[in-house]
């Protein structure tokens, strides 16, 4: 068991430290004489050309990494894109027609609302996508294409590295229909997949650094019954995984919030004390989102801000801090993931929780 787990208390923190190598081996291959290439998915740029409508469609942390790239794909390619739960999508009637594309996003590959929703939308005449980490698996199979995760077996029930090799593999979706539809110049897709290259370096740098802080962190909110997460942009779909990692490990409840949302009603729950976890990093709303860590502060919630590298003035404003590298906001999420759910995991040790193996959940749910 000791030996499986390479030395680490659990599944879990080994596969946090994986993720560095699943970002090197997603994009491994991928960029070919200065253009971006995912042979596996066998539309020609012609063809990607023709896409009108994406729905991405997914369950939990899949879906959270859904969330993440419609920003992409919307500011890239120009193509609106939805993000909708599988259990949603497969009853009701979305427009679909043969000009969508469908991104169904999987770890298991084998989640039955993903799979039903596929199954839907080739009858209604989508082309489908399948993004997994198992080869092989009804995903890959009963989609027009595939791209792996590469995150090798995950074994801890909560997903991180799988998630992180989702968000690459959905980063480098947005960037193929940026290409395809002539939005991307050559210049931008080498400058894109150069920075997302170095992400790989950047979280390994989390993983060396951010300990004490994390630590620091999780013992402000290790009593609380109820947290929040918040964040803008980016940020708030990056809120959304950790909260959901909070409350899936350590039964510590936790919601998220797009943080200008505050004021329309969860400030009501602040109070002396409550945990605010607050996607900081610096990126067009940093201000925005500045502006709602005051708010609540003013109300006493305990402020645990991740915010980019070199910002002291964020330390004015939060009573904990975790740093990250300073990356382009659009890579954000895979930094900022990696505290969350560092933090997600402290707090559920701290707990006395079985971080690997948390009550009521499956690794794959093939029933509806
Ligand atoms: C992740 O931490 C969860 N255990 C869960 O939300 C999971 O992401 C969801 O069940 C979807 O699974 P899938 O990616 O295998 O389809």
């Amino acid at each position: 068991d000791v030996a499986e787990k390479g030395g680490y208390p659990d599944f879990m923190l080994k596969e946090i430290h994986e993720q560095p190598r699943v970002i090197r081996d997603t994009l491994a291959g991928r960029l070919v004489a200065g253009s971006l290439v995912i042979d596996e998915l066998d539309m020609t740029p012609a063809e990607l050309n023709l896409v009108d409508r994406v729905y991405i469609i997914a369950c939990g942390t899949s879906y959270h990494a859904g969330l993440i790239a419609k920003n992409l794909i919307e500011s890239w390619a120009r193509i609106p894109c939805e993000v909708e739960v599988a259990s949603e999508f497969r009853y009701r009637n979305p427009i679909i027609t043969p000009t969508t594309l469908v991104v169904a996003v999987s770890q298991s590959g084998e989640t039955a609302d993903t799979l039903a929703a596929i199954r839907d939308a080739r009858v209604k005449g989508a082309k489908v996508f399948g993004i997994t980490n198992v080869v092989g698996s009804p995903v890959a199979r009963e989609s027009d294409g595939v791209i792996y995760t590469k995150a090798n077996k995950e074994i801890a029930v909560a997903s991180t590295k799988s998630f992180l090799g989702q968000v690459v593999s959905l980063t480098l979706l947005a960037m193929l229909l940026g290409q395809a539809v002539g939005r991307l110049t050559g210049r931008q897709i080498k400058l894109l997949f150069s920075e997302l290259a170095d992400t790989a370096e950047q979280v390994e740098r989390i993983l060396a650094d951010c300990d004490p802080a994390v630590e620091a962190a999780a013992d402000a909110m290790v009593d609380a019954t109820s947290a929040l997460f918040i964040g803008r942009g980016m940020g708030a779909a990056t809120s959304y995984e950790g909260a959901l990692k909070m409350k899936e490990i350590s039964y510590l409840h936790a919601e998220a919030y797009a943080a200008g949302e505050m004021k329309h009603g969860p400030i009501a729950l602040i109070d002396e004390g409550f945990p605010v976890v607050a996607i900081a990093t610096k990126s067009p709303v940093y201000d925005k989102v500045v502006s709602n860590l005051q708010e609540s502060r003013a109300r006493g919630a305990c402020i645990i801000a991740v915010a980019t590298e070199g910002d002291e003035e964020i330390a004015k404003h939060a009573n904990h801090v975790i740093y990250v590298p300073k990356v382009r906001d659009a890579f954000s999420p895979i930094t900022a993931s990696v505290p969350l759910q560092l933090l997600s995991r402290a707090v559920a040790v701290k707990r006395g929780c079985d971080v690997d193996q948390p009550r009521n959940l499956a690794k794959s749910v093939t029933v509806e």
